[in-house]
């Protein structure tokens, strides 16, 4: 009989597949009560991210992009927790058909749910870093009493991340690439993929042979261009799906 449910076809290629690499994005840590940055009540609806996100706009003025950014962000994501989205990936990497994730979220989500590979392509949001010199300290230490946040040496702390206008860390970058150049499948889950440049990893995996499978409600440049399946939803709902129908061919084999 044949699968013609996407959600099926997927499980039947991911049960078959020997290297498979996952890209997230944001969508797949909404469910965790962290807002996304684009569509509906996504941040940058609320503020330019140019304004508050770029570095340029962070060197000129720390004071503003603490208050009107990040303050924020560390409330939201002290109490953030992984969600079935994350522990679906979990259950993948556990049955072998799943070898490396590749996010562009800064909340440490995939490492707090359990997956042992995960290149953060933006960084991690868990340290701050001192601008003048350069020491990293844990954010759950920082003091917010004083804004913009100060290191021990007197030196304005800034989050571990990537912001706009700055390079992405070459070793993520580049065995980014490698993976996705090697990949047999790969899982998009909850990307705009908008944002370079990361969201020409799908094409260096397309363009070496792989299938595309994406999770998302709502359709992306990538779909119906690269895509060669198209699970429109919410990840918290579909990866677990997709796990457990996996699991259930992998049994029946
Ligand atoms: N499950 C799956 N996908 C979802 C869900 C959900 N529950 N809710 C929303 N989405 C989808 C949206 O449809 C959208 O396509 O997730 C995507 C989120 O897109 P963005 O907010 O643009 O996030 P992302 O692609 O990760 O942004 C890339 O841009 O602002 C910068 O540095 C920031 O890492 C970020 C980068």
């Amino acid at each position: 009989m044949i699968n013609t449910r996407p959600i099926d076809q997927a499980a039947d290629i991911l049960s078959n597949a020997q290297t498979v690499v996952a890209l997230t994005g944001a969508g797949i840590s909404v469910e965790s009560g962290i807002p996304p940055f684009r569509g509906k009540g996504g941040l940058w609806e609320k503020m330019d991210p140019m304004e508050v996100a770029h570095i340029d706009a962070f060197l000129e003025n720390p004071e503003r992009v603490w208050r009107l950014l990040i303050k924020d962000m560390k409330t939201v994501l002290d109490t953030a927790r992984p969600n079935p989205g994350h522990t679906g990936l979990v259950d993948l990497e556990q049955m072998g058909r799943l070898q490396t994730i590749i996010t562009q979220n800064v909340d440490g989500l995939h490492q707090a749910a359990g997956s042992s590979d995960v290149i953060e392509f933006h960084g991690n949001f868990a340290w701050q870093r001192c601008l003048d010199c350069d020491q990293t300290i844990r954010t759950d230490q920082v003091d917010l009493a004083k804004i913009p946040p100060q290191c021990g040496c007197g030196g304005i702390l800034r989050p571990d991340c990537i912001f706009f206008g700055e390079m992405i860390p070459p070793e993520a970058l580049v065995r980014s690439q490698q993976l996705a150049a090697a990949c047999d499948v790969m899982l998009v889950i909850g990307t705009s993929a908008m944002v370079q440049p990361s969201a020409s990893i799908p094409f260096i995996a397309k363009d070496n042979g792989a299938d595309i499978i994406e999770v998302n409600p709502e359709p992306t440049p990538l779909s119906g261009r690269i895509s060669n399946l198209q699970l429109m939803g919410r990840a918290a709902n579909l990866v677990p799906q997709l796990a457990g129908g996996v699991r259930k061919r992998l049994n029946s084999h």
